[in-house]
C-alpha cells in the first residue's frame, strides 16, 4: 500500500543520510589520488623565517613534526595537496631597503625544503613538471614572489628571480610600487599614482610574458586588475583572492573582472581568509564553497581554483583548519552537484591550462630581446641609492634635470 511505501522510503532516506557526506568524502580522496590539489599560496616560508630564522636544521623546525603551523608534510600528504606555490613574500616595509636580499633568502628557503625532504617536495619550474610530481608522488613546489616591491623597480632582478625558479609574481602587496597600484587604492587608504600600472610596470607585464612567469593580480587595485587584463599577452591568475559580490572587501574579485577572466583564459584561486570570505571573523567550509559555486557561475568551473592563504592568515573557516582539510571542501562541492570533471578542472587542470599558454606565450615570444630600458631615476624612491648607470653615457638621459645639472657642475670642476 502507498503509506508502506513512503515510510519505508522514509527509513531509507533516513540509513542513506549520514552515509551521504561520507560517500561524497571517500569519492573526493579517489578523485584526489589522481588528481591532486594545486594551491596557489601558501606562506610556510614566512613561517620559517619568522620562527627559526629559516633555520631548516633545527629539531623544531623539523617539517615532519612541525607544530603551531597550518602546514607541516604529513598535513600536506593528508590533504592530497600535489603542487604547492609557495609565496616568498617579504612586508611592504622592506620596500627600498632590504626586499631583494630578504626576497633571496625566501627563494633559497623553498630550494633548501626541495633538497632537506626530497622524498616529499620536488621543486619544479613547468607544467610538465607538475605532472611528474603527481606521478611519483611528490608535492611540485613552485615560486611565487608576492609582491612587485621585491624587485626593487629592476627587470635585471625579475629575469634573475625567473633564473632561479620563481614562476609567477604579484604585482603588488598591500603598498604601491613605483610602477603598480595595489588594493588599498580602492579603499582610500593609498592614492592613486599610476592609473593602475605606469609605463614601466606595462613594460614588467611585457617582460614577464616575455619570460613565460605567470601574473598574479592578487592585492592590486581593480584599475591593476584591469588594465593587466586587457594588456597580457597571456593568461594570468589570482593566486589567492576571493568573489567580491559575496564578501565587499577590496582584496576579492568584483563579477566584471571575472567575466574578464573568463574571456582572457584566466584563473581565481580562492582565497579562505574568514576575513575574505564572510567580511567577518568566522567563516565555515560552506561560506569558501559558496565563493567557489559563485565564481562557477559568473564565469565558468574553467576559472576557479584554490588558494587557502595557509600560514600567511589567523583565522580559517571551520572545516578548514590547516592542509589536511581540502578533501572536506571538495566532498562539499560534489554534494554541491559539481561533476568530477569540474571538481578536476579546479583542482589542478585550470592551473596547468594556465601555466601550458604562459610558457606557449613565452615559446611565441622566444628571440624578441629583453626589454631593457631602465626605470626613470626620478621614478625610485629611497634615499640610500647609487646613481651608476644614471650619471653617464646612456643613462644620462634618464637622470632628472636637476641632478643632471649636479653631475655637469662637478664633471666641471673636475676638469678646471
Ligand atoms: C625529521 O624528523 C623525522 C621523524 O623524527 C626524522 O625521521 C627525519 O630524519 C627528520 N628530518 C630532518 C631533515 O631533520
Ligand atoms: C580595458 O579595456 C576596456 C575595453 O577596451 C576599456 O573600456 C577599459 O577602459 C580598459 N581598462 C583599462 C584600465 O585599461
Ligand atoms: C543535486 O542533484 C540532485 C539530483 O538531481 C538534486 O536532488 C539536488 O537538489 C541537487 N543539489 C543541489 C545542491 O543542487
Ligand atoms: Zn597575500
Amino acid at each position: 500500500m502507498p503509506g508502506g511505501s513512503v515510510v519505508m522510503a522514509v527509513l531509507a532516506l533516513r540509513l542513506l543520510l549520514p552515509c551521504t557526506g561520507q560517500h561524497h568524502l571517500e569519492e573526493a580522496e579517489r578523485i584526489m589520488t589522481t588528481t591532486p590539489v594545486i594551491d596557489g599560496h601558501n606562506d610556510l616560508p614566512w613561517q620559517l623565517l619568522k620562527r627559526f630564522n629559516n633555520q631548516l636544521g633545527l629539531p623544531e623546525a623539523n617539517l615532519t613534526t612541525l607544530d603551531g603551523t597550518h602546514t607541516n608534510i604529513p598535513k600536506l600528504r593528508q590533504g592530497h595537496v600535489g603542487g604547492q606555490f609557495w609565496s616568498v613574500y617579504v612586508p611592504c616595509d622592506t620596500q627600498n631597503k632590504d626586499a631583494v636580499k630578504r626576497t633571496l633568502e625566501q627563494i633559497d628557503v623553498v630550494h633548501r625544503m626541495c633538497e632537506l625532504y626530497p622524498e616529499t617536495f620536488s621543486c619544479v619550474v613547468d607544467s610538465t613538471g607538475i605532472q611528474q610530481a603527481f606521478q611519483n608522488k611528490k608535492v611540485a613546489s613552485l615560486i611565487g614572489v608576492e609582491g612587485g616591491h621585491s624587485i626593487d623597480s629592476s627587470l635585471g632582478v625579475l629575469r634573475t628571480f625567473y633564473h632561479l625558479g620563481v614562476r609567477y609574481m604579484t604585482l603588488t602587496h598591500s603598498c604601491n610600487t613605483p610602477w603598480a597600484d595595489n588594493w588599498l587604492v580602492d579603499t582610500g587608504d593609498d592614492p592613486p599614482l599610476h592609473n593602475g600600472l605606469s609605463s614601466f610596470g606595462k613594460m614588467v607585464l611585457a617582460e614577464m610574458n616575455r619570460l613565460g612567469m605567470i601574473v598574479d593580480l592578487a592585492h592590486v587595485s581593480v584599475e591593476t586588475m584591469e588594465a593587466v587584463l586587457n594588456l597580457s599577452k597571456a593568461p594570468v591568475i589570482f593566486s589567492h583572492s576571493s568573489a567580491f559580490s559575496l564578501c565587499q572587501n577590496r582584496r576579492n574579485v568584483p563579477d566584471d573582472v571575472l567575466k574578464m577572466v573568463a574571456s582572457t583564459d584566466s584563473l581565481v584561486m580562492i582565497n579562505f581568509y574568514n576575513n575574505y570570505v564572510t567580511c567577518r571573523d568566522t567563516a565555515t567550509l560552506a561560506d569558501v564553497a559558496d565563493h567557489m559555486d559563485h565564481v562557477k557561475k559568473v564565469a565558468g568551473a574553467q576559472y576557479v581554483g584554490f588558494g587557502g592563504d595557509y600560514d600567511g592568515v589567523t583565522r580559517l573557516p571551520t572545516g578548514l583548519e590547516d592542509v589536511s582539510t581540502y578533501p572536506a571542501l571538495v566532498a562539499e562541492l560534489l554534494a554541491r552537484n559539481w561533476t568530477e570533471a569540474e571538481v578536476k578542472a579546479a583542482l589542478a587542470e585550470n592551473l596547468i591550462r594556465v601555466f601550458r599558454k604562459v610558457e606557449e606565450v613565452k615559446a611565441n615570444l622566444q628571440g624578441t630581446a629583453p626589454h631593457e630600458t631602465p626605470i626613470a631615476f626620478e621614478e625610485l624612491e629611497g634615499s640610500c641609492r647609487t646613481p651608476y648607470g644614471y650619471t653617464d653615457g646612456a643613462g644620462t638621459a634618464r637622470l632628472p634635470p636637476a641632478a643632471l645639472g649636479l653631475a655637469l657642475a662637478l664633471l666641471h670642476s673636475l676638469l678646471s
